[in-house]
């Protein structure tokens, strides 16, 4: 079982920024990456619609035999994973924006959140923020229109510097010194955004603690592939398009493999 994969979705193509920090600490694992991208953007559906989309794609990588299954996307955690949890007997590993951090090093005191409108409506985010920002100011930010454009290629674009600038400008001017991303897709802003924020502000994901979360529940679970492995199978599927997941992988790993599958 050791040597079952690891499943990874997301809406589309922004889980490779968690496919990146999971492959860095944990080399020797096998991974199944799904990009939703038909369905993208997960933010601006129902809870109900996204509980169904990670559903979906939560039975297709249990039926390729992961053996845990990291919900690679803010959105599908804070609104899908307690329901997944609940039908299924396999680990998930999920990801919600790193509010707490943010929170315990803040020196201004204001602290800005920029995720989904699934993400900051959700329950689970709102507990979490009242939970350790209790003593702190948040700016939340919904990113209304940012994935789409990640999803269409346009990152350095006219449009997407103007839609950040839009976002970002309350919260620099309420001081805010730490900038939280709360969606898998905005670590690929990260150069935009710090042209736009004045130096002293940090940008925190949660991508990092993912990883760690991860290798401590599979060493639980006595499920970490110990056995050296110079090049795991890497399976790549998105039911889009192939050469953008293929752009995004080809600066993380190498050799992997990018097919179409309409799941
Ligand atoms: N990567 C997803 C997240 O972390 C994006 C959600 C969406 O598709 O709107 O929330």
């Amino acid at each position: 079982m050791s040597k079952a994969p690891i499943g990874i979705f997301d809406s589309g193509v922004g889980g490779t920024s968690i496919l990146k920090e999971v492959h860095q600490l944990l080399p020797n694992e096998n991974i199944i990456f799904l990009a939703d991208s038909v369905n993208a953007p997960y933010g601006e559906k129902s809870k109900k619609e996204i509980i169904q989309l990670s559903d979906k794609n939560t039975k297709y990588l249990i039926q390729q035999q992961c053996k845990l299954i990291i919900v690679a996307c803010n959105t599908a955690t804070t609104n899908a994973i307690d329901f997944l949890r609940a039908s299924y007997q396999i680990p998930f590993i999920g990801i919600e924006p790193a509010i707490k951090p943010a929170a315990l090093q803040t020196q201004s005191k204001v602290v800005g959140v920029l995720a989904t409108r699934g993400t900051i409506t959700s329950e689970l985010f709102s507990k979490t923020s009242s939970l350790f920002a209790s003593n702190i100011k948040v700016i939340e930010q919904v990113g209304d229109g940012l994935v789409p454009l990640i999803e269409q290629n346009k990152i350095y674009t006219p449009e997407m510097s103007e839609l950040l600038l839009k976002y970002i400008t309350p919260m620099i001017l309420a001081n805010i010194d730490y900038l939280v991303l709360g969606c898998t897709h905005y670590p690929y802003l990260v150069p935009l955004l710090k042209e736009l924020l004045p130096d002293h502000v940090k940008i925190i994901d949660s991508g990092e603690a993912v990883a760690k979360q991860t290798k401590k529940i599979l060493q639980q679970e006595n499920l970490l592939n110990s056995e050296r492995v110079i090049h795991p199978e890497m399976q790549f599927y998105t039911n889009l398009n192939k050469a953008l997941l293929q752009q995004f992988v080809s600066d993380i790993i190498t050799p992997f493999k990018v097919s179409f599958l309409n799941f």
